[in-house]
């Protein structure tokens, strides 16, 4: 998979990938990621990229030359086709799912811009969405690129460890995931639930599913209305209820 950013920090964007899961499955050239800065596009002495808005107000905009240069540039460097996505606070909530749809492609191209965001001729003429990572606002997309990266490539083949972890996991189903616990089996007077402990994988497997359920029924209930529950799920959430055996420190 090849991966473009287009930033005015490839350093932050460069450093942050050399760690953990990410750093090892770009060393093992599951992917590779290329940055492109628009300064480098700047055709001033003082390679300006950004000027104020047109109609006043406060901070900055993205100037479209450089900025689109830069896309320009990166986008010849991947894959043909692939999305050019502008990372910003008014794009599409970023989800499992569309993260998922981004593991499945030869590569993409993020744009993280800083300031008020990029002149919107660059969005019309450039982008092919826009993505956020949140209800929140960013001083830049630079962050936003490097979650999207780290979503998806802990998603390709070979990247976990164990393939069943990405496949188990909580959001891949709609459903927040269970409690973990490792040894020692007690600490601080709290002991790993008995259920846990045995070598009964059935029961276990009940333990979890409702774990999960009950708890993406307390903290997200917003995730069991997009999705429904299966009847397996809704008898295990009775149970649990009834018992009031939830846990809802969230
Ligand atoms: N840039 C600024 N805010 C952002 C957000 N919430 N998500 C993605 N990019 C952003």
């Amino acid at each position: 998979m090849q991966i473009g950013v287009v930033t005015l920090f490839p350093e932050l964007v460069c450093d942050a990938l050399a760690h953990g899961v990410l750093g090892r499955a770009l060393e093992r050239g599951l992917a590779a990621v290329q940055t492109e800065d628009p300064r480098a596009h700047a055709g001033d002495a003082h390679r300006t990229v950004d000027d104020r808005p047109y109609g006043g107000g406060p901070g900055m905009v993205g100037t479209p030359a450089p900025w689109a240069a830069a896309i320009d540039a990166a986008a010849s460097r991947l894959p043909a086709g692939v999305p050019r996505l502008h990372l910003s606070a008014q794009g599409a909530p970023l989800t499992q799912q569309r993260v998922q749809e981004l593991a499945g492609l030869p590569g993409f191209l993020l744009v993280a811009s800083r300031y008020e965001g990029l002149d919107q001729r660059v969005i019309d003429s450039r982008i092919d969405g826009e993505i956020s990572i949140g209800d929140y606002v960013l001083s830049g997309g630079e962050f936003a690129a490097l979650v999207v990266i780290d979503a998806v490539v802990r998603l390709l083949p070979g990247a976990l460890g164990d393939e069943r972890s990405s496949v188990e996991e909580s959001f891949a189903a709609g459903r927040l995931d269970w409690p973990h616990y490792t040894r020692p089996v007690e600490w601080e007077g709290r002991s790993v639930p008995t259920v846990l402990q045995g070598g009964n994988h059935a029961a276990i497997r009940h333990w979890r599913l409702a774990q999960s359920v009950t708890r993406t029924w307390v903290r997200r209930p917003d995730l069991i209305v997009q999705g429904g529950l299966s009847s397996e799920e809704s008898r295990l959430l009775n149970e649990f209820l009834a018992r009031r055996e939830v846990d809802d420190n969230g």
